[in-house]
């Protein structure tokens, strides 16, 4: 059997299988029924699923779950999560009834505003280049008319087009910058079929007495968005901050976040906790989780250095945690309404704009860095994760419900570890 294979994409899903089967499976029949299994049996929902993507041949679940009791601008939410890590929702779903104690979460969007860019070289003179733009400016707009219609009746469209020249770091390279309102949308597809659209017109526009010295050599939206921000916050007195010595574990957490600013090896790490949660509500919502991950942690390295995303302040008896972050989200639009879960995501956060989607995200990246930094400078982090962990590796070892009962309490405030579980779990065995 041949592990290359042409012509793949126009075989039927079962032909798919089989030849993945016979090629790379070591039990053939085991594997197919595996992928079987996964299938949906509602055949309208799984070709749904199975048109989302080229060569579907099952279903990769994750986790879908929620965590309730967030109060955000004194507005309850449950929020939904979609991800794998154990402790990730369990974390959520604490720190969310701590601070709804305390007042809750605050947040505001600072910015809406997304960048496009047509990169072109160029070789002629800039003068007759920027003569050419100011010229024909008003028209590589007018060139969208027809794509912007419906976003310019929500409220939103093409804000400006700047010409930029680059050639410092690039010998002949400049950009049409555009940017864009896209309101509800997360605007991808709206934001390059423009760009198509300005890159043609500016490529072939008749009044253009320097096009033959332009070429176009790619037009895409960017998905780093530092004027797409939003803000989230909480604060209480630090007297409220801990039950056992306050002042001094809130001190200890503004130095965790400190050393993420200036130390970049413990900054991803800190980042990556803030992403769990971003990430699971991000995929829950049906938004495009590797562009939100990318514009973040480009922002997080704005300053040349990568750096925390959050923040922390003791200032006159206070303590003060935030998070600033670049989100573009959308509430319609792409799979937001058409895969039933991300619909149903949007329902359970009441139907959320754009915006509101910012906030209560931003609050969720910000909640998880709480959970994570209040455990690292508490208990350590390993207690709540192997907790979670444990039920992870009882399955592993395919451990009964009686046996994960009796185990979960033999090992409960101890440090598990897979040894430590295998080892109980045989014991436990031995004297059944
Ligand atoms: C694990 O997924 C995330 C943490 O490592 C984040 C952190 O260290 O801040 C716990």
């Amino acid at each position: 059997m041949s592990k290359t294979v042409t012509g793949f994409s126009k075989l039927s899903k079962e032909e798919k299988i089989n030849w993945l089967a016979n090629n790379f499976f070591s039990n053939v029949k085991e594997g197919i029924a595996t992928l079987k299994q996964y299938q949906n049996q509602n055949e309208k929902l799984q070709q749904l699923h199975d048109e989302f993507i080229e060569n579907t041949i099952s279903n990769f679940y994750v986790p879908y779950a929620i965590a309730p009791n967030f109060i955000i601008n004194n507005k309850a939410y449950t929020i939904p999560m979609a991800i794998e890590e154990s402790s990730v929702v369990a974390a959520a779903s604490l720190v969310a009834k701590f601070w709804s104690s305390k007042g809750g979460f605050m947040a505001n969007v600072i910015s809406t505003t997304k960048v496009g860019q047509v990169h072109f070289m160029y070789s002629g003179d800039f003068d007759d280049l920027k003569k050419y733009f100011t010229k024909t400016k008003d028209q590589l707009i007018d060139s969208t008319n027809d794509i912007t219609a419906n976003m310019r009746k929500r409220g939103g469209g093409i804000l400006d087009i700047e010409l930029r020249d680059k050639t410092i770091k690039l010998d002949n390279y400049y950009q049409l910058h555009v940017t864009f309102e896209t309101a509800d949308s997360m605007g991808a597809n709206f934001i390059n079929s423009c760009l198509e659209a300005i890159a043609e017109k500016f490529r072939t526009d008749n009044l253009n007495s320097v096009r033959q010295d332009i070429k176009i050599v790619m037009s895409i939206l960017s998905n780093y968005v530092p004027e797409c921000l939003v803000r989230a916050e909480v604060s209480c007195d630090v007297s409220d901050f801990f039950t056992e010595n306050p002042t001094y574990y809130a001190q200890k957490f503004v130095e965790a976040v400190q050393i993420a600013n200036i130390e970049p090896y413990r900054a991803v790490t800190h980042n990556k906790g803030i992403m769990n949660g971003i990430d699971a509500v991000v995929l829950a919502t049906g938004n495009d989780f590797r562009a939100v991950a990318a514009g973040a942690h480009a922002y997080a390295a704005k300053s040349g250095t990568y750096k925390s995303l959050t923040n922390a302040k003791i200032e006159n008896g206070k303590f003060y945690f935030w998070i600033e972050i670049p989100l573009s989200l959308g509430t319609v639009g792409g799979l937001t309404k058409l895969h039933p879960l991300a619909k149903l995501s949007l329902e359970i956060l009441q139907n959320p704009s754009a915006k509101e989607l910012m906030q209560i995200i931003a609050v969720a990246g910000l909640a998880q860095n709480f959970a994570a930094l209040k455990a690292l400078t508490t208990t350590g982090i390993q207690q709540g994760h192997m907790k979670m962990h444990l039920v992870n590796i009882l399955n592993q070892l395919e451990a009964n419900l009686h046996e994960k009962k009796i185990i979960s309490s033999q090992l409960e405030n101890k440090t598990v570890s897979h040894n430590t579980v295998a080892k109980a779990l045989h014991q436990l065995r031995i004297e059944n």
